[in-house]
Parts: structure tokens; sequence; C-alpha cells
């Protein structure tokens, strides 16, 4: 086991670094904003995977609890909180027993969108003496997983009202296709439509006697629309804790507060420097990575473990300088890496594991 590194120049590259300042002002604004209002938040723990944030964004306030996208994600924060929504289906070996085990713990909810998916779920629950809680999943326009708003909505939602040992709580429909939309107009738009199939099919729930409780939906581009539409009572954002270069285009009011740390490992030329943050520790998927407080410089190529950026001619950078990439896209850069060094200024105050990165469930003993 290594010692913590007592600042930035010790950190071994590639890593991942937080400042801690700028994170705990995001984590305030977004619950600021909540405290007021019929909706609240539901911190979505797929961005960053790490219970220390977890824990801080629930301290904030305005939160009904926390959002998963996994089942190890919820394990990892299970004993953060009495209220966990896997935002997703959960089928797959052993799934739902561990969903059933960890609803000994804490009150579960989970998306469901068919009956084979509703059934594995009842019976693991069934069998475990617990009971797990069900969101019908809407397709609200992003046409992933999900059912048609409406009357095919209901019908599962009467499904899952009938069967055994799984409660009825709600809906839930997140708008992943209109969030990052630059445009404020169009985003506003196109996400009111998507919205009003969730709080309509919320209402014929209702309407036909079912509960309906939680209308949840919502992302980091869109917190504010949805966040402030009559009937959805809790908005699943995640990427504003740290945010990243695509969300940086919206002019939302947080700020990056999180890099992937390289060191310049080559300067072959006067346009040209190397760092050793390549794709391996930052992703590509929304668009090569920005560099930080390095006037005129671009990464212009990512290789497994190279960063390849192009520099002004009057450049001093030297081999052996560190160099902070502003990834563009938060939930699957974390992913790569196993902690995070936190900063207050150049100084390491704390490194927090990432718990959930991976997938944790494959870390069983090896034999031999
Ligand atoms: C189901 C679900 N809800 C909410 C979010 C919100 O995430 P973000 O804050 O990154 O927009 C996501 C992101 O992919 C998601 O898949």
């Amino acid at each position: 086991m290594r010692d913590r590194p007592a600042s930035v120049e010790g950190i071994p590259t590639p890593a991942l670094v937080i400042d801690a300042a700028a994170m705990e002002r995001n984590i305030r604004r977004m619950a600021d904003f909540f405290a007021t209002g019929g909706c609240r938040l539901r911190p979505h723990v797929k961005a960053h995977k790490t219970p220390e944030i977890a824990r801080r964004q629930l301290a904030a306030g305005s939160c009904t609890g926390l959002t998963c996208a996994t089942v190890s994600e919820a394990e990892a924060v299970a004993g953060l909180c009495g209220d966990i929504l896997i935002a997703n289906e959960v089928v797959g070996p052993g799934k739902c027993e561990r969903v059933a085990a960890l609803a000994r713990r804490a009150e579960v909810t989970i998306a469901v969108d068919s009956e084979a998916g509703l059934e594995r779920r009842s019976d693991a629950a069934r069998r475990a003496g617990v009971t797990v809680g069900a969101l019908v999943d809407l397709n609200v326009g992003q046409t992933r997983c999900g059912v048609a708003p409406g009357d095919d909505a209901l019908a599962l939602a009467r499904r899952v009202d009938a069967a055994p040992a799984v409660v009825l709580r709600g809906v839930m429909g997140y708008e992943g296709h209109v969030v990052s939309l630059p445009d404020r107009a169009e985003r506003e738009g196109r996400t009111r439509l998507a919205m009003d199939g969730l709080v309509r099919t919320a209402r014929l729930l209702t309407a036909g006697g079912l509960r309906c409780d939680v209308v949840s939906g919502g992302g980091t581009g869109t917190y504010d629309i949805s966040g402030r539409i009559e009937g959805v009572t809790e908005i699943q954002a995640g990427s504003y804790v740290l945010m990243d270069s695509d969300y940086g285009r919206l002019g939302l009011p947080f700020e990056d507060a999180f890099w992937v740390l390289g060191t310049v490992v080559s300067r072959p030329d006067a346009s040209r420097c190397v760092v050793d943050s390549g794709h391996k520790s930052t992703t590509k998927d929304h668009g090569l990575p920005l560099v930080k407080d390095l006037e005129g410089a671009t990464v212009v190529a990512l290789n497994d473990e190279h960063a390849t950026i192009t520099l002004p001619p009057a450049s001093r950078v030297q081999v052996g300088d560190r160099v902070y990439l502003r990834p563009s896209h938060t939930d699957p850069t974390i992913n790569l890496h196993d902690v995070f060094y936190v900063l207050d200024g150049e100084r390491v105050i704390d490194v927090w594991p990432i718990a959930a990165r991976g997938y944790p469930e494959h870390r069983i003993a090896a034999s031999g």
C-alpha cells in the first residue's frame, strides 16, 4: 500500500483529482434549488460511484434518497440512506436476490418495463420474505428501455400492483435524448413534451385507483425544467456534482470540479507534447478532453496511454510538467479509476475510493 501523497506533485499519473471546494459549491447550488417547490432531488450515484460524494449530497439536504444504475452501486451506498432507487431494469444471475438482500437494510425501488422482469423480482423478494418497490419505466423519447406512456404503462402498473412482494410506487421516465441539447429553448420545449407523457401517465394510474406517489425523471441539463413541472416529484441528476465539458457547453450554474491529471512524457517538437493520460484514463465518447490552464493547448489524439496535445509556438511546457485534462463525459471516465485524490489547491487532503467502479461483483477470491 502506497502512502498518500501530500501534494499534486506526488500523485502518480494518470489520476483523478477533485477540487473539493468547487464540488461542495455544486452540491450546495443543487440542494438550494430543490429546497423550494414541490419536487426533490435524488442524486444519481452512477456519475461518481463514490460513497463519500453521495454522503455529502445527502448531507446538503433537499434529497428524497439516492438513485443508482446498478445493483453494485446500490450495495455501495446502502449504508448511507434508507431510500434507494435503481432507475434501471434489473435482470441477470443473482441480481434480484441481491436486491432482496438489500431490501432488508433499506427501502429499495427498481424500474420495471416487462412482465418477465417483474416476475423475477417478485419471486426473489417473496423467497427472501421482503417487499421491493417498483416504478413503471416509461419511454419518454430516449427510446432505450421503457413502455409507452398511457395505456401500456397502465396495464403494466396493474400487473405490478397485483404481483406478490412488490409494491407499486409510481412511474419514471428519463429524458436522456434532450438533457444535453445546447439550445435552451429547444431543450425546454422538448423536455416539457417528454415530461407530459410521464405526468399524464401518473394521473392515469391514480384515476385507475393505483398508487403513484413517485414521478421520477430528469438529469443535469433539465433539472430546472423537469424539476418545476407540476406533478414531477423527484429529479435524478448526477453529473452536476463534478461536471464535464459536454455539459459545460450548456451554461449551467455548476463548476468543473474534477480532472484527469497527467504528466508530460514527451516533447517531440515545438508544437507538441504527449501526456500519459490516454483513453484508458479518460473516455472520448463525447469528444476529446479539454486542457485546463494551458492557453492555446488542444488535445488532438487520445491513444491507450497517450494524449497528444498541440501547443502554441511560445509554449514552455517541459517533460515532467503536470497537465489537467477536463473530460467530456463524467460517468465513464470516473469508472476507469480506483480513487479520487481530493485537492485543496495543490494540497492532497483526502483520497476517496470509487467503491462501485467497474463490476464489483467479479471481485471474488481467486483460487490458488
Ligand atoms: C436513468 C437516468 N436518470 C438520470 C440520469 C441523469 O444523469 P445526468 O445528471 O448525467 O444528466 C441518467 C444519466 O445517464 C440516467 O441514465
